[in-house]
Parts: structure tokens; sequence; C-alpha cells
């Protein structure tokens, strides 16, 4: 059977990680989570004094870039890839408040999404993968086989949100968390690189209400067509 690429797009906290590793698993292909790119590189800025809440140093940061090295090991352990940011595993560092409050920011950067969008298109180069992110089915991969928009609430993405950051040790609270991912939903999608928006042929999936179980059956009736499409 031929391999196909696998584009999934959509809001924050619409569970697009955890569909991509679900399909990943089910199909032996390679997952990528362009998300925490975005989020290493911000760490990045942030660890070295170029973003803070208040200023942004945009050129000098630029000029930086090339010393930012990213790649994903894979963890046998918990069966998937963590990134690591200039040899160091920041799996846990890139998922913080304050890296959720700046990466907009850094990622509305063309010059950072130049180079980040070049590594992604490397990285599917052979197909086999799921990719998911803002930008998969209209920049990175235009040309995929199976395109998939996923939306939900901003009151249930937020409460998704709560709930992990809650779960893994956090001090947070609900109405910080909704009023972040209704901050990203707006920038995202409205910068002038690459907005976060559906492409024409993406499928849209709205799992406001649908169980992952329901999802994941859907979603992979989607796949075998598209597959079989292929034959
Ligand atoms: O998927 P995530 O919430 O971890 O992504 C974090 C941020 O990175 C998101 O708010 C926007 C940015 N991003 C992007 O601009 N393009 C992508 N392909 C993936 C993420």
């Amino acid at each position: 059977m031929q391999n196909i690429t696998i584009a999934i797009d959509g809001f924050s906290s619409t569970g697009k990680s955890t569909l991509a590793k679900q399909l990943a698993k089910q199909l032996g292909y390679v997952y990528v989570d362009t998300g925490a790119m975005y989020r290493a590189v911000t760490l990045y800025a942030l660890q070295n004094g170029f973003v803070s809440e208040t200023h942004f140093d945009v050129n000098e940061f630029v000029m930086q870039l090339d010393k930012i090295h990213l790649a994903f090991k894979f963890n046998p352990k918990l069966q998937f890839s963590e990134i690591y940011l200039n040899d160091i595993n920041v799996e846990k560092e890139i998922r913080t408040m304050e890296v959720s409050a700046l990466v907009s920011k850094v990622s509305a950067v063309p010059e950072v999404r130049y180079q980040l969008v070049k590594q992604q298109q490397a990285m599917g180069k052979g197909k086999g993968i799921v990719m998911d992110g803002r930008d998969i089915g209209t920049v990175v991969f235009p040309q995929a086989e199976l395109k998939l928009f996923m939306t939900a609430s901003p009151e249930i993405r937020a409460q998704r949100r709560y709930d992990e950051l809650i779960a893994r040790g956090d001090e947070v609270n609900y109405e910080e968390v909704l009023k972040n991912v209704q901050e990203r939903d707006y920038i995202d999608s409205n910068r002038e690189d690459s907005p976060l928006m559906k492409a024409e042929d993406a499928i849209e999936v709205d799992n406001s209400n649908l169980t992952l179980e329901a999802q994941y059956e859907k979603i992979m009736n989607l796949v075998s067509m598209t597959l079989e499409g292929q034959e």
C-alpha cells in the first residue's frame, strides 16, 4: 500500500496531537508536532532574553536563528518522539503558560516560519507522515492526500487545556487559560504570514461533542477511503 501524507491543522487544544499520535501508531507512520518546534524556538528566545511579555528584539533574534538546532528523538517508553533544543530534552519546558503566552508572537516572524517550514518539508519527503500544526495543509504540504481541520468551542478547548495543566501539577486558573486560548486564536488567525485557515480541500472536524473513540473511528474511515483512492 502506498504511503500518504496526513496534514492536521486547527485551533489550539482541539486534540490534534492526540489524534495524530493515534493515526501514526495505527499506520506505522512518523508523527511530527510542529507546534513543539515553534514552542522550542520560543523557549530559546525566552531563555536568551530576546522576548518577554513586554518586549521582543526581533532583529537580534532573527540573527541568532542558525544557533537553534531542533531534533525529535523517539522515546520508546512514551511511544512518541520528544523534542530536543540544542541536544536538551525540552518537552516539559515548552508546555508552560509562559511559553504559551509568547509563542504566537515568535511564530508570526516570517524568518522563523521559513526555517521551520523547510525542516518540516524535509521530514515529510518520504511520505508516511502525520504532521499537525496551523499551516500544514496550506503551506507545508499543500499536496497532502488527506487534510483535516479541527475545531471545537473556545470554552471546551480551554477546559481541556486547563485539565492537562492541572494534571501535571501547574498552578493555573481557568480564566487565564481561556484568555490564552482566545488570544492565540486571534493572533494565529490574523498574522500576515501563513495565518491559520482551513485549506479549501480540508475536511472540517468539530469535536466539541465527539468522544475520542467516535472521532478516531470517523477519521480512520477517511484514512481508509483515502488509501483506497491511491490504489
Ligand atoms: O499546537 P500548539 O498549540 O502547541 O502550537 C503552539 C503555537 O505555535 C500556536 O499558538 C501557533 C504556533 N504554530 C504555528 O504558527 N504553526 C504551526 N504549524 C504550528 C504551531
